[in-house]
Formats: structure tokens, sequence, C-alpha cells
């Protein structure tokens, strides 16, 4: 058993040594064997709108971008759904912008999308109120995630003008409630050290995610951080390899963030150390373009169904098989599978998975 402490993160997170890296890569490589097997599970995303409350410098959604905005129907949000699972999807990620235009439509659409397909529903839709999380996870919603971007707090308020504690008190709502609950980081912000990333990987330990989402910074044109240096594709590589040590058995996807730097011939490697997840891209093409979270992103322009040829493609170079299975979390707890709870004086039993 690999037990990592706060020194051994920081020094291969400086390390240049070629030989080092290798061996950190296979290490990650080895215990992505051991603990998820060989699957690597595909899941749709979809980002159904761009309009957003939220000010995060990095962003190019943010509220101040001047961007064209966009938000999707909820008949459309389903039908795109059901279109994932037609294409061999077990999971699809309902993703947008903060905003509160679906407030009342979200358990609505959750519920159609369990009632008319066998897909888990995941949903990345940020900060919520609890009881509005609870009303999601009884309508079916089995996911959720939430970055909480930098466990450093004063970086996280100087990049997103908001309080990290109120994020983290999100994350244990959404974990209290049951749900398969997934964070990460972004590595390279401005100012951010290498102590910061190594108690951002920490806290993916303590806090036992089901899921990491960790990609490189990317700056975007017309946000405050338009001009500062994209984060380092090798450094992403190795926080994402360290998660895999420290967390064994999380599900960690090849983000299109690091993909986006790596490039198309060099994706594959992100597989080989520590990734067992990758999200395509089902949005139709005319909002698709309109998500622009950062620039260049490798799915832009491909439809989902070339994109799956390509990316399956990329998959079994490295060794490894694609799935369309549910893929649930992989942790333990998940054995319980029902969850009983009280809000307003009310009792619920919510299933698990
Ligand atoms: N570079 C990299 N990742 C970014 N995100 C937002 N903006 C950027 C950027 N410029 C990430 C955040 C967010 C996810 C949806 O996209 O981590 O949680």
């Amino acid at each position: 058993m690999i037990e990592l402490i706060k020194g051994d993160i920081t020094y291969y997170l400086e390390t240049n040594n070629s030989e080092e890296i290798s061996e950190l890569f296979r290490l990650a490589d080895r215990i992505r064997e051991r603990y998820v097997g060989n699957k690597v599970y595909l899941r749709a995303i979809i980002e159904f709108s761009n309009i957003c409350r939220n000010n995060c410098k990095y962003c190019g959604i943010r509220r101040d971008a001047n961007i064209k905005r966009y938000a999707m129907k909820p008949k459309e949000i389903v039908k795109c759904a059901q279109y994932a699972e037609d294409l061999g999807y077990g999971t699809v990620v309902l993703q947008s912008g903060e905003n509160s235009i679906y407030d009342d439509k979200m358990a609505d659409i959750v519920r159609e999308i369990k009632e008319t397909t066998k897909l888990a529903v995941v949903l990345s839709i940020g900060e919520k109120t609890y009881g509005q999380y609870l009303e999601y996870r009884i309508a079916g919603a089995d996911r959720y995630l939430l970055k909480h971007e930098t466990s450093n707090p004063k970086l996280f308020y100087e990049l997103t003008g908001r309080n990290l504690e109120n994020r983290l008190q999100c994350l244990r709502w959404l974990i209290d409630l049951g749900y398969q609950v997934g964070s990460g980081n972004i590595v390279g912000l401005p100012g951010q050290t290498i102590e910061d990333l190594a108690n951002d990987l920490l806290m993916f330990k303590e806090w036992d995610f089901d899921m990491l989402g960790i990609g490189p910074f990317i700056p975007c044109h017309g946000t405050p951080l338009e001009n500062h240096p994209p984060g380092d594709p090798i450094l992403t590589l190795k926080v994402i390899a360290l998660a895999r040590i420290l967390t064994k058995n999380a599900h960690i996807p090849a983000t299109t963030a690091i993909r986006t730097v790596l490039g198309d011939d060099k994706a594959h490697l992100i597989f080989r150390c520590g990734a067992n997840v990758v999200m395509g891209n089902v949005t139709p093409l005319e909002y698709r373009k309109l998500y622009r979270i950062y620039p260049g992103k490798v799915c832009n322009f491909k439809d989902p169904e070339s994109w799956l040829n390509d990316i399956k493609e990329q998959i079994r170079e490295a060794g490894l098989k694609p799935s369309g299975e549910v893929g649930h979390s992989l942790k333990r707890r998940w054995r319980l599978k029902t969850l009983k709870l009280k809000h307003n004086n009310k009792n619920f039993d919510l299933k698990k998975c």
C-alpha cells in the first residue's frame, strides 16, 4: 500500500527528472488497473445554458463576458439526453452556468430523463440551496459535479469573488444527500503555488470524492486573465497521477481542458497516468460554440458520432476498453442502497443508485 505524505506530493509536483515523472505515471497506471480496471467510462455532456451570474476571472462565460447567451428549452435537453442514450452512453451530465432560470424546471427535466431512459443523471449547475439539492435528488439525480477549483480560500475569493466556505458547504450537503459527488481543481491558475496544489490533492483524499475533474488553466479571450500563461500540461498530468495514487478508486476523467492542451495525438497518454473516464459533448452544435469556457476546446466542431469513434480509438490505443456502462461510484459507501433523511419535518427515503 502506497501512502504519500505532503512532502512526497510536493516533491513529485516539483521534479523535472523525466525518470521520476515516468515512474509516477507508471505507478498511477498500475493503481488505476488494480482499483478501477481497464474500462474507460464514456459520459455524455449537455451544456444546456451559458447564462451565468458569477464573474470568475478565468471563465469565458462569466457574467461580464460580451457573448451571445442561450438557454435550451427543457424539452430540447430531455431529447438531447435520449439521443445520448441512443449513441450508447450510460451517463448524461447536465451542465450550465450558474443561473436561476431552471430552478423550478430542473426536477421535471431530471424526472423525465429518468423515466424515459436508463441513464445515470449528473448535475453540474453550481451552488444551490439544500432544499434545491434535495428536490433534484428526489427527482432522481444520481450525481453532482461542483469543483472547488482551488483549496486556497484567498485565491478562490480573488478569482471568483466568492467564499470557498459556501462551496464547501454545498459539497457537504451533496454528500449528505447521497449524491455521488465530484469535485476538482484547475492547475496553473495565476497566483497558485505548488503548496496550493498539494493541499488540493490532500483535500481530494480527505473528502474521498467519488469523482475528480482536474484540468489546466487555459487563458480565455475577453476575461481579466486573458494574458496569463496556460497551466503546464505535465504538471496537470502529475496532479492527475497523484490524485489516482492518493484516492485509489475515484472516477477521474481525462478532462476536455487537458485533452485540449495536449492535442489529439497525445491525448491517449492521459489514460495511462490515472484517468478512467471521458466526456463526449452532445450539445447541439449551434449552442456548443457559445459555451466557450476557454478557447480551442477539442470537441468544439465534431459531430457526436465521429467524436465517439475517435475517442474509442484513442482509448484502445492506450490499451484500454471504452465502456458505455452506467459506471457508478466505486466507493464502498455505495453498498448501502438507501438513505433516510428528514427535512422540514418530512421523511425521505432516497434510493442511492
Ligand atoms: N481554464 C480551465 N478550466 C476552466 N474552467 C472554467 N474556466 C476555465 C479556464 N479558463 C473549468 C472550471 C469549471 C469547469 C466547468 O470548467 O473548473 O468548474
